[in-house]
């Protein structure tokens, strides 16, 4: 099905969807939703997807995120199916957006290779992308604020994380994440659509840690 942003039960959940996320912390507000929907619309139709489904796992996949939420991880793809069990989606269709929502988190990269669809494909590619470039930048520093943790700490090193619980417990300074998480997205993009922009957008982080580093040590 074409990309149709009229349709009535996408309105309907966008508004489902403002309304969820009342007072969300900045980088995962619904303008981050708004940003992958937009994006997801521009990959989807390139890659030929299922736009329904695709529109509908975009405005849906952050609507409850574990990280502010004591750590569950059901409860969005729970309350997304609750949602959609009210409307008259075809019941495979909710089935999809609700699977493709349950594998969207990076999580350390612990959640690799356990669901695929080209729709999943899409969507993920486009949130990911969000968490790149400048916005990327914003986000990452903005949820280090959100956290109080230092903008960067020469004695603690970036690590690779042995599973996901220590990923996610991680206290870090916030210029880490960019080896632990941004740097690794590029290179996890799975639709040709992804990969292009993802190459730009990587462009702008690496340009910006090592403007940051030189900085921080007094040769920029
Ligand atoms: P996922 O749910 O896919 O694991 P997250 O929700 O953890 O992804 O990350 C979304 C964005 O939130 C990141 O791209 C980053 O901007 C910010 N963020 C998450 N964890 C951290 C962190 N430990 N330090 C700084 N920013 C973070
Ligand atoms: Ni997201």
């Amino acid at each position: 099905m074409a990309v149709n942003k009229e349709h009535p039960l996408v309105v309907l959940t966008v508004a489902f969807v403002k309304e969820q996320l009342e007072g969300a912390e900045a980088g995962h507000d619904w303008w981050h939703i708004h940003r992958v929907y937009t994006l997801a619309c521009k990959l989807g139709e390139a890659e030929r997807a299922d736009m329904l489904v695709v529109q509908l796992s975009a405005l849906l996949h952050d609507i409850a995120d574990a990280k502010f939420h004591g750590g569950d991880e059901e409860l969005g793809p729970d309350r997304a199916a609750a949602y959609l069990a009210l409307t008259e989606l075809d019941a495979d269709s909710q089935k999809h957006v609700v699977d493709i929502i349950r594998h969207m988190s990076f999580k350390g990269g612990f959640n690799e290779g356990k669901f695929y669809s080209l729709e999943y494909a899409v969507v993920r590619d486009a949130d990911r992308l969000d968490a790149m470039g400048a916005i990327g930048i914003a986000r990452t520093f903005h949820y280090g604020g959100f956290k109080n943790r230092p903008l960067y700490d020469p004695a603690v090193p970036s690590v690779q994380y042995a599973d996901k619980e220590a990923y996610k417990g991680s206290t870090a300074p916030t210029l880490n994440h960019f080896y632990e998480k941004l740097l690794l997205l590029k290179d996890g993009m799975l639709t040709e659509s992804g990969k292009r922009l993802a190459e730009g957008r990587h462009a702008v982080l690496q340009g910006f840690v090592e403007q940051f580093l030189a900085e921080w040590h007094g040769e920029a």
